[in-house]
């Protein structure tokens, strides 16, 4: 069985979609859906009234429908919210959870993943980011339920994920340490989550995914294999000109003229280096073309994972005028992609189109009015009382510093929440009338994706951009290195197991 050589990257929110996700599959490669705020986006779906009633089937298929009539009945707007109408919310994630937000992860999570195996016997994956941490068990196990075949997650150091697949796959209940600043010594900052106090009837049979760790250097590389707790079955080594969030560079933060993050050599990965490692490796960060593919597998690489390319298909769900706004700029070949440092609450530089109007502008930027009611770059800390607070460094300045934050953390962030669901159509609506403004993470590699578009045509899909880029490879089978042979051999030698969710009795 062939490994795949191209993994569509998981692009939130919801720009990697289940649409998205299931065209790629079906190609035979790895179409990703994005697991971030998926429990929002599903919200927002159900406002707008299901059209296309696609939301509807995905829960029909629930293997719980009590649970499945649940969301439904407190989300679904027949015929969808009035124009003006926000968008409701839910309450955001905390440490202990709600019953009922975890429930509309679990459901999220799997109507997404089944939406996108949907048709074809193929794998597919769901993307997580490590600093996304609250979701993080219930979002797994609603996509485990739904058959997920691959989870991957970057964006910090997921150490502790390969584990929770392992008692998730045999119903056991998993934990997960929450980061959380200021933390004592002893003080339980653990999340737990029991699938028995969750599952309404016989237990599904679960196959454990694989798990694919995102990574910018060795040292991370070698850390997750040595230190993981279970078994990690390949690495995506990103580099920095990768779209969304990109790993600082090592050592002091400096900055070019133009205010973006310097890169040295220190941050450029050794491939030989990787290939002793002996696991399958995707190298990620401006591999959207033909060479580029075929440089990867000549150099041991198991394939590539490709965002940007993806974002402008037909089938993301990146709204249509931004496609059509950045493609346009693409072709012309004046598309202007920044480095920020400041803009993602997380701290990690982050990858932003430049687009007059749009959030990137300075002038829409400080026009907006702070508000923090999504939450999830919310970080934990310890109070002065022992008890667990949530700031966002992007939330209203006097609320951040009421919280023990300091002043200068809140210099240049944005409220990445709600500018990703304005990317991707569902912009909250305040006070009837203004509106989220959007904010498009995106590679370096902006102009190259005019690529793909054929003379004549505007846009381009998923099947467009995978036969371009194994155009160069598809007679042709990788060169592999001794080390990248033995990695492809430990891989093809596990047999595929094409999943079906069956239900069973317990
Ligand atoms: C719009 C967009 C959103 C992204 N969001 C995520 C994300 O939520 N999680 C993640 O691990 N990577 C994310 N990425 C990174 C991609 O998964 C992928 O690794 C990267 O795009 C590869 O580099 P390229 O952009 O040069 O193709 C995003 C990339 C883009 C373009």
């Amino acid at each position: 069985m062939q490994f795949p050589k191209i993994i569509q990257g998981g692009m939130g929110v919801g720009v990697s979609n289940w649409r998205l996700a299931n065209a790629v599959s079906k190609l035979g490669q790895l179409g990703v859906v994005s697991g971030t705020a998926l429990d929002q986006l599903f919200v927002r779906r159900l406002a707008d009234g299901d059209k296309g009633g696609d939301m509807r089937r995905g829960l029909d298929a629930f293997p719980f429908p009590e649970m499945a009539k649940r969301v439904w009945q407190e989300y679904f707007v027949p015929g969808g919210k009035a124009a003006g109408a926000p968008y409701p919310t839910t309450p955001m994630h905390q440490r202990r959870e709600l019953r009922k937000v975890v429930e509309l992860c679990i459901v999220s999570n799997f109507v997404e993943v089944f939406l996108a195996r949907e048709g074809h016997k193929n794998d597919v994956g769901v993307n997580f980011l490590e600093k996304v941490q609250m979701p993080h068990l219930s979002s797994i196990y609603g996509a485990m339920l739904a058959g997920v075949g691959y989870v991957l997650m970057g964006a910090g150091i997921p150490l502790h994920i390969p584990g929770v697949l392992d008692n998730f796959a045999a119903h056991h209940p998993a934990e997960y340490k929450l980061s959380v600043a200021g933390a004592v010594q002893g003080q339980d900052t653990g999340m737990h989550f029991d699938p028995a106090d969750y599952v309404e009837g016989p237990l599904p049979v679960l196959d454990r995914p694989r798990f694919l760790a995102i990574v910018s250097s060795n040292t991370l590389a070698t850390t997750m294999l040595r230190r993981a707790s279970g078994r990690v079955d390949g690495l995506v080594i990103e580099s920095p000109t990768a779209g969304g969030h990109n790993a600082p560079p090592r050592g002091k933060l400096q900055l070019n003229a133009a205010g973006e993050p310097i890169y040295g050599e220190r941050d450029q990965v050794d491939i030989a280096g990787l290939r002793a490692l002996g696991v399958p490796f995707w190298l990620a960060g401006g591999y959207g073309n033909a060479e580029s593919v075929r440089d990867a597998l000549d150099q041991g690489a198991a394939g590539v994972q490709v965002g940007t390319a993806f974002a402008f298909t037909e089938e993301s769900g990146l709204s249509s005028d931004l496609k059509r706004s950045l493609l346009g700029r693409a072709v012309a070949g004046t598309g202007e992609v920044f480095t920020d440092p400041l803009a993602s609450p997380t701290g990690f530089p982050f990858k932003v189109a430049l687009i007059p109007g749009s959030y990137s502008d300075q002038a829409v930027a400080e026009a907006r009015t702070r508000v923090c009611d999504l939450g999830f770059l919310r970080e934990a800390y310890a109070a002065p009382d022992g008890k667990l607070g949530y700031r966002c460094a992007a939330e209203p300045v006097a609320n951040y510093i009421a919280k023990g934050g300091k002043v200068e953390e809140t210099v240049g962030r944005k409220c990445l929440c709600n500018a990703l669901m304005a990317n991707v159509g569902y912009a909250q609506i305040r006070k009837g009338a203004v509106v989220e403004p959007a904010l498009v993470t995106i590679g370096d590699d902006l102009n190259t994706v005019a690529q793909f578009l054929a003379p004549g045509r505007s846009s381009y899909s998923a099947a467009d951009v995978v036969e371009s880029l194994l155009s160069l490879t598809l007679e042709v089978e990788p060169q592999l290195t001794s080390a990248g042979e033995q990695a492809q051999r430990t891989m093809t030698s596990v047999p595929f197991q094409l999943l079906e969710p069956q239900y069973v009795s317990a």
